[in-house]
C-alpha cells in the first residue's frame, strides 16, 4: 500500500508524545479530548496509543507514546504498530517521530498481508507521506520486501525450484536484466556439480539463475541467495518440528531478490549480478547420499557428511562462480543453519567477513535502519574440522559446536578472488509479530544493504519505471506437462507469469 500524496488537511492527526512533551501536547488538544485521554488514563509511554474524540464523537487525535529522545534504546519502528490497530481511514503525522523516514517505512512494512489464499480482511489506515520523507523511496523499499515475504510465505508446492526461476526471471526482465538458466543435467556439463547433486532427487530439476544488470564498466556488486525451495533434509531426514517450516529455505534467494529490486528500482550506480542456485532437497531413488564425494565447481573434492548441510553445497558451487569474475562485494545470504538462531535467536542474523570496513558499515548501517545484524568470526582454528577423510574437505564439522561458524568458514573455501566477501546467515521469519514485522516471512538484511550500497556508490540518475509492479510475480505457474510434472526444460514456464 502507497502513502497519500493528497493534502493531509482533515485527515485525523497522530500525536507523538513522550514523557517530556505531553503536558505540552496536551494543553494544545481541545478541551474534550484532553479530558478523555484522563479518562482513559492515558500514559506517554512507549507504544501506548489513545484515540481521542472530538465533541461530535469523531476522531480529533491519536496520541502514541515513544520513548524520551535520550533513551537508551528507541525502537524507530515502533510507529508502524498504528498500521495495524488503527481504524481505517486517512491519518498524518502531527509532529516528527525520532525518525519519519522509518516510522513511515513501518507502517507500510506492518500492513503487510500475505493474501495469495485468503482474502486480506479489514481496510486498513493509511498514511499521508510525512513533510521531508522521500515517499517514492520508502515505497519502493516497503514493496520490495512485501515482495520477498511473498516468496518465502508461499509454500513449496505453489514455489518450487520452477516458480521461484520464474519470479527471478521475471524481476530480471522487469529491469531489463541479462539472464540465463541453468537446468537439470546441464549443471554438470557446465561444472556446476554440487548444485546438481542436492537437488537431482527432486522432480522439479535443480538450477541456477544468473542476472546481470547496469553498466558493466561500474563497480561489481554481486548477490547469492540460498534457494532451497524445500529443505526435507534429503536421506538424513529432518525430524518433523525441524521441517515443518523449510518452505522459507529460500529465504536467502528471496532476499537477494528484493535486495535486488531495491537497487535496480532506484537505479544505483553499480554493476548488479545475482546467482540463485534453486533446489528442493528431496529423497527419491537418486538422491545424494551421505558417504557420497562430489567434485566442486572450484576443484575441491566435498565428501558428503550429512545430506541436511546442503544449503553449504549450492551455496559453494554459486559462489565460486560468482568469484571468478572478482567483484567488488560479494555477498551471499542464506537459511544456513539451526546453530545461528541457537546463538543469536531469530531476528539478529550473524554475518560473516574478513573485510574490516565493510564490517564496521554492516554494523552501523544495520543499526540505523533497524535491520539488526551481529557480526561472528571466522574463526580459523575451526577451519580444519572440516577437513575431509577421503576428500578435499567433509560438508559437515563432524561436532555440534558453533556450527554457524563452520558452515562460514565451509563457504569461505569457495570464495578466493573477490575483493570482499560477506556471508549473512538468514532465518528469514519473524515468529511473533513486532513492529514493522508481522508474523510470518521476513527479508532481513536487504534493507541495511540496500542503505550501505546507496551510501556508497551513490543513486544512479532517475529512470522512469515501468508501471507493473514486481510484487505481483507470485502466481500459480501452469502445470506444462500431462503426466503432473512441471516442465524442467521449457522456458515459458514463466512467460504465464504477469508483473
Ligand atoms: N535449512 C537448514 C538450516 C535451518 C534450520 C535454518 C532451521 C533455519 C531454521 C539447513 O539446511 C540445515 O539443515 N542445517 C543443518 C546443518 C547440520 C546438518 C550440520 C542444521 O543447522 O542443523
Ligand atoms: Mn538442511
Ligand atoms: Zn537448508
Amino acid at each position: 500500500m502507497p502513502l497519500h500524496r493528497q493534502s493531509a488537511v482533515g485527515t485525523a492527526p497522530i500525536w507523538f508524545v513522550t514523557a517530556e512533551t505531553w503536558p505540552e501536547i496536551r494543553a494544545g488538544l481541545p478541551a474534550p479530548a484532553q479530558a478523555f485521554a484522563a479518562a482513559c488514563g492515558f500514559e506517554p509511554k512507549p507504544g501506548r496509543t489513545q484515540i481521542v474524540p472530538d465533541a461530535a464523537g469523531g476522531i480529533a487525535a491519536i496520541l502514541f507514546g515513544i520513548e524520551r529522545a535520550d533513551a537508551r534504546v528507541r525502537d524507530l519502528l515502533l510507529p508502524g504498530r498504528l498500521a495495524t490497530s488503527l481504524p481505517s481511514g486517512l491519518y498524518h503525522f502531527a509532529n516528527m517521530p525520532h525518525d519519519a523516514t522509518l516510522a513511515a517505512l513501518s507502517w507500510l512494512l506492518s500492513g503487510y498481508r500475505f493474501s495469495r489464499y485468503k482474502g486480506d480482511g479489514a481496510e486498513q489506515p493509511e498514511l499521508c507521506a510525512p513533510p521531508g520523507v522521500d515517499a517514492e523511496r520508502v515505497e519502493r523499499i516497503a514493496e520490495a520486501v512485501a515482495f520477498g515475504r511473498d516468496l518465502v510465505n508461499t509454500p513449496a508446492n505453489d514455489l518450487g525450484p520452477d516458480a521461484l526461476e520464474a519470479a527471478a526471471l521475471n524481476l530480471a526482465s522487469h529491469y531489463h536484466a541479462k539472464a540465463s538458466v541453468t537446468r537439470g543435467d546441464k549443471l554438470l556439463q557446465t561444472n556446476l556439480p554440487l548444485i546438481h547433486a542436492v537437488g537431482r532427487a527432486s522432480d522439479k530439476a535443480p538450477r541456477l539463475v544468473d542476472f546481470s544488470w547496469g553498466d558493466p564498466a561500474k563497480p561489481k556488486v554481486t548477490l547469492v541467495g540460498k534457494g532451497v525451495c524445500f529443505d526435507s533434509g534429503g536421506l538424513d531426514i529432518k525430524p518433523e518440528a525441524a521441517m515443518s517450516l523449510m518452505k522459507k529455505d529460500m529465504g536467502g534467494a528471496a532476499t537477494a531478490m528484493a535486495l535486488a529490486s531495491m537497487i535496480m528500482a532506484a537505479n544505483l550506480g553499480i554493476r548488479l549480478r545475482v546467482l540463485l542456485p534453486l533446489v528442493e532437497n528431496s529423497i527419491s531413488g537418486n538422491a545424494f547420499r551421505p558417504g557420497d564425494v562430489y567434485p566442486s565447481r572450484k576443484g575441491l573434492t566435498v565428501e558428503i557428511g550429512n545430506t541436511d548441510a546442503e544449503g553449504r553445497l549450492i551455496l559453494a558451487d554459486a559462489l565460486a562462480l560468482a568469484d571468478e569474475e572478482a567483484p567488488e562485494l560479494l555477498f551471499d545470504f542464506a537459511t544456513l543453519t539451526g546453530a545461528a538462531r541457537v546463538a543469536l535467536g531469530p531476528d539478529l542474523p550473524p554475518f560473516y567477513t574478513m573485510d574490516e570496513a565493510l564490517a564496521a558499515d554492516i554494523a552501523r548501517f544495520g543499526a540505523a535502519t533497524q535491520d539488526p545484524v551481529w557480526r561472528l568470526p571466522l574463526w580459523d582454528p575451526y577451519d580444519k574440522l572440516l577437513d575431509g577423510k577421503i576428500a578435499d574437505l567433509n560438508n559437515i564439522s563432524g561436532g555440534s559446536f558453533a556450527g554457524s561458524i563452520t558452515a562460514a568458514l565451509f563457504l569461505r573455501r569457495f570464495v578466493e578472488h573477490a575483493k570482499s566477501w560477506t556471508h549473512f546467515d538468514i532465518y528469514a521469519w519473524t515468529p511473533a509479530a513486532k513492529s514493522g514485522r508481522p508474523e510470518g516471512a521476513e527479508v532481513q538484511v536487504a534493507r541495511l544493504l540496500y542503505d550501505l550500497i546507496e551510501a556508497r556508490f551513490g543513486a544512479g540518475a532517475k529512470i522512469e519505471q515501468p508501471e507493473a509492479k514486481p510484487r505481483k510475480i507470485v502466481r500459480r505457474v501452469k502445470e506444462t506437462s500431462a503426466h503432473g510434472h512441471s516442465s524442467d526444460d521449457e522456458g515459458s514456464v514463466f512467460d504465464d507469469l504477469v508483473p
